[in-house]
């Protein structure tokens, strides 16, 4: 489940050829900001948004707001709310001023508090940051019958080994809702060998591709298809699944990376 990052690669490698020149064109340098994403990562950002289309973006953790500048500068179309629990710390950049009036900062906000008493739908959710299970219900609730989810910090290096990060937690959070609600879902992991590099996907441009990002895409079930084979297959996919979570301890899903 985690570990099928060849299907991500698939992904991201599909995408990038369909679009390369507008990923391009669209460049973000991210530069070197602590706790700010990696390259790799806002090139992933403007990846998906540009092969995904969403309208509406619901972003949790803005920090200095490299992440929502990749997203914004990506497409003209899209919207992006961002949430933070900290001070305003977002950087204005004159060269980005076109994309000020498509971002809604909210500083001092918990995820939570913003999700309960907002009345936007989403159809895109980037998250930096630590979700509870709360806020992973109140995801399904405010967003699309089908939404994109991205988290960052799928793994974290301690010692001398890869283990899960908070974007492991968020991306199981996600799933055990979405269990619960009646989606179906499709995962694009990360492989801990993008770390550092990237998944190098142009070797003329020394274009990097996703670095720690997973990807789920979520689905409701239709209700009036029961008879559907494909949505049956699911359903049986998402009832193994679920046994697997259950009896899989952490420690094993760990040592899996
Ligand atoms: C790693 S930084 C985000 C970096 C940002 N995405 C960027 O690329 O510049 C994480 C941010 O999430 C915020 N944060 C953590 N948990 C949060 C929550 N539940 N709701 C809102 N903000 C949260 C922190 O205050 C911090 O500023």
């Amino acid at each position: 489940m985690w570990s099928d990052h060849k299907k991500t690669e698939n992904y991201i490698k599909e995408a990038y050829k369909k679009n390369y020149k507008l990923i391009n064109e669209s460049y973000f340098d991210v530069g070197i900001t602590s706790d700010s994403i990696h390259q790799a990562d806002g090139n992933f950002l403007q990846l998906c948004v540009i092969n995904e289309q969403p309208k509406n973006i619901l972003e949790i953790g803005t920090w200095v707001g490299n992440s929502t500048y990749c997203m914004a500068s990506a497409s003209p179309h899209v919207k992006i709310h961002t949430v933070d629990l900290g001070k305003d710390n977002f950087r204005l950049k004159k060269k980005y001023k076109q994309c000020y009036e498509r971002i809604f900062r909210n500083p001092n906000t918990h995820s939570t508090e913003f999700l309960r008493t907002t009345n936007e739908k989403f159809d895109f959710f980037f998250n930096d940051a630590n979700l509870s299970d709360e806020d992973t219900n109140l995801i399904f609730d405010k967003s699309s019958s089908s939404f994109v989810f991205i988290s960052h910090d799928f793994y974290r290096f301690e010692g001398n080994k890869y283990v899960f990060c908070k974007g492991h937690d968020a991306a199981e959070r996600m799933i055990k809702t979405a269990l619960s609600k009646k989606y179906s879902f499709s995962i694009y992991p990360p492989n801990s060998k993008w770390y550092l590099p990237g998944l190098i996907v142009d070797k003329s441009n020394n274009k990097s591709i996703n670095s720690g990002c997973v990807m789920i895409k979520f689905k409701k079930f239709d209700q009036n298809l029961p008879s559907n084979p494909a949505l049956l297959r699911s359903l049986i996919e998402v009832k193994r699944f679920l046994r697997f979570l259950k009896y899989l301890p952490k420690k094993i899903l760990n040592r899996i990376s």
